[in-house]
């Protein structure tokens, strides 16, 4: 009966040391995800432009070249944030209103990585 619940007890730890390596895997499920990408604020300002668009977002580095032709407002609008810390844009739309929940739901799927403090 004992060997039994040792045999159970290292089942029951392999398996939990599985899983938790693997959530570790799983992009934005951990603190620490292992993968994540750090970026400068330096590294963010070489993408600058509408074609190779890079934004700082409360922490966040985002890649928005493939989104600026998407973005209902004319890329022109969004361009002068390229390759730079954008919170504030983000949060007033270059006006005073913050933008919907929707639109910052919309920016996950062109995270790349997390801003490294400096
Ligand atoms: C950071 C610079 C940005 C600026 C200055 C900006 C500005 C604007 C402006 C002027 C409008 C149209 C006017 C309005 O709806 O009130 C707008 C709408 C919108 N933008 Fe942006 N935008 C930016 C970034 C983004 C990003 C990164 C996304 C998503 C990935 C996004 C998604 C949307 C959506 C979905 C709308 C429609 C209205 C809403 O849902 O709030 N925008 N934006």
């Amino acid at each position: 009966m004992k060997s039994l619940s040792f045999i159970a007890f290292i089942v029951f730890w392999s398996v939990a040391g599985t899983l938790f390596a693997l959530s570790l895997l799983v992009p934005g499920s951990g603190p620490v995800s292992a993968g994540e990408k750090t970026y400068t604020l330096q590294d963010i300002a070489r993408h600058n432009r509408t074609d190779d668009c890079w934004m700082a977002i409360a922490g966040q580095v985002y890649d928005f070249s493939r989104f600026m032709p998407k973005h209902p407002a004319p890329p022109a609008i969004l361009a002068v944030w390229c390759g730079k810390e954008a919170t504030q844009g983000m949060k007033t739309k270059g006006y005073g209103n913050d933008h919907s929940p929707a639109a910052w739901a919309m920016t996950e799927a062109y995270r790349i990585g997390v801003l490294k403090k400096e």
